[in-house]
Order: structure tokens, then C-alpha cells, then sequence
């Protein structure tokens, strides 16, 4: 049996590279061979411990490649052809996809809290951060990359643009709006970029790192808060007159940036969270208007699916963003333990990182 590199689970602590089976395709299926991947925060979160996945399951969720075999019944596509497919691959006809709601796949109320159902790769199924990977449901998840764009232009489609994006959208950005953008970490960021391209013309972007509120204006933030210097409820106060945000996007999942989120809200303004909160949150009465500030919360798990890597990648095709320049550190799969040495504890200024089988 043809055997392959795959960056793999062990325990706690210990993601190692490892030699696995290529996979077998089933019908519905596609093997792809990879060319470019990278290392999520999640990734990191397994890596830890503190995102439980099966031991022996090969880690990554971010996949750029190349079809190398097609199942039997996967039609409209060829081999050889450059695709993408999206962190969350939906499978097209769960009760949750026919809602539109693809990365909620699986989970229902009567299962009981069971998010996270449409994210596969390196969940429940193996992974990306090896020479193939599997994609269930090709014809739903894999997405044709334009002609002339690089790996790495396309790179950030999966996760971390789909979801930056994706909190912009939700939140119902209006033309005109004044936005807070609550950390600039990548998908704070992308957020920030989203807003950005939805209309907002006040975007504020806030973190605690220099180094990435200079990003954060790069990528389309009007104003920057550091919010290790200064009260960043306070400040967007006084920036906005009191009036507040139209909308406010937590990118970080803490109390605190949950709660301030709240706090700048202008009245029927929108909480737009991103985060992966690891506690209960509170909301206190002051900033939830005690329930009376027509306020919305909104939530957000990655969107999925080849219709919305195609909008994506066409955002990059019009050049109406260009996310290659988050890409500060390149790997091959070889030194991929290197790799999330670096990432994992956020050495060198790294942002993301490229990884080459
Ligand atoms: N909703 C989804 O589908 C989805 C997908 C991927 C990741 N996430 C979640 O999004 C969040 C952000 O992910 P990331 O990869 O960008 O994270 P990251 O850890 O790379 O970046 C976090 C940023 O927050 C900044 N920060 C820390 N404390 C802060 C504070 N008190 N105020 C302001 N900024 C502060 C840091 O300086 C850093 O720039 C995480 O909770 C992650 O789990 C959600
Ligand atoms: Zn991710």
C-alpha cells in the first residue's frame, strides 16, 4: 500500500510527522494532493490538548492542492485541476445545510450541544498537514482556484478569511457604518478587512500588540487601539461621540472582549462574535441595557462549501484584497514540528505560516 507524510495527533504535546496509507476514494470523494497548507490557532488548541481529537488522526483544516483521483461518482470536475475546499466541508443535505446553515452539519437540539458538526478535517476525519488529503463530498466542497492566483493568495480561504468575513457579514455591516473590531489576530484581521469591503467607513481595529494594530491598518482598520495602553470601551466612546458602533465583532473569544463588544454598542446595534469562548459568559445588565437595547448577538462558525470559496477567491481575483502578505513564515512538511514550535508560541512576529509537502 502507497504510503504518505501526515503531520499526526499523539497526545498531548506531541503532533508528530508520521507515515500513513494514501487513502482509498470513495464514490463521493476526491484525493488531493497538497500543495500548500498552514497551522490554525485550533490546530494549536489540539496540539495542547484543550480540543480533544483521536489519537493517530492526521491534524489541518486549510487545504490548497491538486485532484489527484476522483470517485466514481464525482462529476464535473477533472484531474490535475488546482482546488481549494473550505475548513468546513458540509455535506449538502443534512437539515442543516438545506437551512443554509452548512458548518452546523450534525449538530442538532436534539443531540444535545453538538456544534462543530460540519468541520471534518482534522476533526473527525483526517486532516490536511499531509501529502493527500481526503475530501468528502467533493462536488459540495471543492473549489476550482482562477487561473494566475498562487497558493498562497489563496491560502487564508478556508478558515480565516471565510470566518473574518463571515463576522463582517452576519453583523449586517451597513455603507457608512462605524465598526470595532475586537483583536487583530488573523481572523480579527479578516474581519477588519471585511468590514472594510462591506461599506463600514469607521473601522476600529483593537489589540494589545503593536506590531499587529500596524497590520490592522493595512488591512483597511481607520483607526487603532491599543488596548494595553488605553480603556478601549472608553476610547471608542469618546471617538464616536457616544453614539457608539453600529456593530462590534469580538475576535478572541474572552469575557472581557465579549463585554466591552457589548459596551460599545450604539442602541439596535449588533454583537457580532467570532471567538471560541472556553467559559460561561457574562452578560451584565448595564451593558445589555437590561435586556431593553433592541441590541442583536450574533454568532458564527466558519462558512463552508465550494460556493463560498468561489467568492471568496473571486474577492482575490478583483484585488480587492490581497491576504498573501499574512503569510510571514514558510515551512515544508518535513519540518512541520518546527513549524508549530514557532506558531505555537507565536515566536518571530509570525502571523501565518506557508507549509509545502
Ligand atoms: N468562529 C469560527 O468559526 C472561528 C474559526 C477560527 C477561529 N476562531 C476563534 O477566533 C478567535 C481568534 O482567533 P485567531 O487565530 O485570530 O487568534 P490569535 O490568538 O492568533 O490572535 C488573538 C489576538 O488577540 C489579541 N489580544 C489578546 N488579548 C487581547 C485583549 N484583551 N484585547 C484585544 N486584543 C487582545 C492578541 O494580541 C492577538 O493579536 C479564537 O477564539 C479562535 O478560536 C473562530
Ligand atoms: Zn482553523
Amino acid at each position: 500500500m502507497a504510503k504518505m507524510k501526515a503531520a499526526v495527533f499523539v497526545e498531548p504535546g506531541r503532533i508528530v510527522l508520521d507515515e500513513k496509507p494514501i487513502p482509498d476514494v470513495g464514490p463521493l470523494d476526491a484525493l488531493v494532493r497538497v500543495t500548500t497548507t498552514t497551522i490554525c490557532g485550533t490546530d494549536v488548541h489540539i496540539l495542547k490538548g484543550e480540543y480533544p481529537v483521536a489519537r493517530g488522526l492526521t491534524v489541518g483544516h486549510e487545504p490548497v492542492g491538486v485532484i489527484e483521483k476522483l470517485g466514481s461518482a464525482v462529476r464535473g470536475y477533472h484531474e490535475g485541476q488546482r482546488v481549494i475546499a473550505g475548513a468546513i466541508t458540509p455535506s449538502g443535505w443534512s437539515n442543516a445545510c438545506q437551512c443554509g446553515y452548512g458548518s452546523q452539519d450534525g449538530a442538532g437540539v436534539a443531540h444535545g450541544w453538538k456544534p462543530l458538526g460540519g468541520w471534518r478535517f482534522g476533526n473527525t476525519i483526517d486532516g490536511c498537514q499531509a501529502e493527500f488529503v481526503l475530501v468528502p463530498d467533493a462536488m459540495t466542497n471543492l473549489a476550482v482556484v482562477p487561473e494566475g492566483l498562487s497558493d498562497e493568495q489563496v491560502l487564508m480561504c478556508p478558515d480565516i478569511m471565510s470566518t473574518g468575513f463571515g463576522g463582517a457579514e452576519n453583523g449586517g455591516i451597513r455603507i457608512g457604518d462605524t465598526v470595532a473590531v475586537f483583536a487583530q489576530g488573523p481572523i480579527g484581521l479578516c474581519a477588519t478587512a471585511g468590514a472594510k469591503l462591506s461599506g463600514a467607513t469607521t473601522v476600529i481595529g483593537v489589540d494589545r500588540i503593536a506590531g499587529r494594530l500596524e497590520i490592522a491598518r493595512r488591512m483597511g482598520a481607520d483607526i487603532v487601539i491599543d488596548s494595553s495602553r488605553e480603556d478601549p470601551v472608553q476610547e471608542i466612546l469618546r471617538l464616536t461621540g457616544g453614539r457608539g458602533v453600529d456593530v462590534a465583532i469580538e475576535a478572541l473569544g474572552l469575557q472581557d472582549t465579549f463585554e466591552a463588544c457589548l459596551r460599545v454598542l450604539r442602541p439596535g446595534g449588533t454583537l457580532s462574535s467570532l471567538g471560541v469562548y472556553s467559559s460561561d459568559l457574562k452578560i451584565p445588565l448595564g451593558a445589555f441595557a437590561a435586556g431593553l437595547g433592541d441590541h442583536k448577538i450574533i454568532t458564527t462558525l466558519c462558512p463552508g462549501g465550494k460556493e463560498r470559496m468561489r467568492r471568496l477567491m473571486a474577492v482575490i481575483q478583483a484585488g480587492r484584497l490581497d491576504l498573501g502578505p499574512m503569510v510571514t513564515h514558510r515551512f515544508k512538511l518535513d519540518d512541520i514540528e518546527q513549524a508549530y514550535e514557532l506558531f505555537g508560541h507565536q515566536r518571530d512576529g509570525v502571523l501565518k505560516v506557508a507549509i509545502t509537502p
